[in-house]
């Protein structure tokens, strides 16, 4: 049976990706999408949820607005554009789909309790949504079957520090737009793993010549839109990762084998300042601060099947 899943996101290229091939995977069932501030405000997000189904015909998945500002902070502006569209300017039509009525934090507490214990949410954005669907209902949280969210950096490869989204020095831009909230959910003690950006953002997720052309010759509107997502990210100076670090999220989901991850006492730095939005892994041997939560944290991932599992989808 297809595994349940909730996308909690703030579309964005990659995470306009990860619906997509959320959708078109045989193995997944997306019951929701819920949306919130991020990348851009969140009409912006939310528009572009809608517009992504509409794309790919699935107009039946229910989309929902949610935070439009981190729980005690004002949003801070991303440094790293998706576009003047959110989407790579790939300007897809203006959505006819209505958003669902309910607010995404209503939505997320009603689709874990219809379905307890079945649901996985893939969080690709700021945690202010699933943070505030725990304060409001607390019960749900024994209910969640897992969360796999794209968040932080652990210092376990250069990539954490080199390829960091924040606007800190080292921290990754999920965490530092909301950190109190990645703080609420990493405490929570819902089954969580973290696919930092030492495994997310790696500059070997490159597409060969051949997907390259693959993706030209498809009729496919979600081939065109990744096509066009690749060459907006060249065009000022980033590799291809980027159009796809939130499609990590749903590999996972998809495929377990795909990325290994190791349990870490980790925490989030909420203060101000030089270190503000920083995840910290405790990786010592010795003394560790056993009150941290205890995380699964990603290590490693095979990025040849992951692209060739990602390829596939959007080409099918
Ligand atoms: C995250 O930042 C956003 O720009 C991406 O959509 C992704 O979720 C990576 O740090
Ligand atoms: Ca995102």
């Amino acid at each position: 049976m297809a595994k349940k899943i909730l996308i909690d996101c703030d579309p964005g290229m990659d995470d306009s990706l990860a619906i997509v091939m959320a959708v078109k995977s045989p193995a997944l069932s997306l019951v929701a999408v819920t949306c919130v501030n991020g990348n851009y405000p969140v009409d912006v997000t939310s528009k572009n949820a809608l517009k992504t189904l509409e794309m790919i015909g699935r107009t039946d998945i229910p989309v929902a607005r949610g935070m439009a500002q981190p729980m005690v902070r004002r949003s801070p502006k991303d440094p790293f554009t998706h576009g003047a569209d959110g989407q790579a300017e790939n300007n897809l039509p203006e959505p006819k789909t209505q958003l669902n009525a309910l607010h995404a934090v209503d939505l997320i507490v009603e689709t874990i309790k219809c379905h307890p214990h079945e649901v996985t949410i893939l969080c690709t954005a700021p945690m202010t949504n699933l943070a505030m669907a725990m304060v409001k209902a607390p019960e749900i949280i024994p209910l969640i079957g897992r969360i796999i969210a794209i968040s932080g950096m652990f210092g376990l490869n250069e990539y954490a520090f080199l390829n960091a989204t924040g606007d800190t020095p080292q921290s990754e831009w999920n965490v530092y737009v909301d950190p109190e909230a990645a703080d609420i959910v990493y405490r929570s003690g819902a089954p969580l793993t973290l696919i930092g950006l030492d495994v997310a953002t790696h500059f070997c997720v490159n597409f060969t010549d051949a997907d390259m052309r693959a993706l030209e010759a498809s009729e496919k509107p979600e081939a065109r839109f990744l096509k066009q997502a690749i060459r907006f990210v060249n065009a000022r100076g980033f590799e291809a990762y980027c159009t796809v670090i939130d499609c990590l999220a749903v590999g996972l989901a998809i495929d377990p084998t795909l990325i290994d991850t190791k349990p870490y006492h980790a925490g989030v730095e909420t203060k101000d300042g030089l270190t503000l939005g920083m995840t910290i892994r405790d990786g010592r041997h010795h003394h560790v601060w056993t009150d941290l939560p205890l995380l699964d944290i990603a290590v490693w991932a095979d990025y040849e099947r992951f692209l060739k599992l990602l390829m596939s989808l959007i080409l099918a």
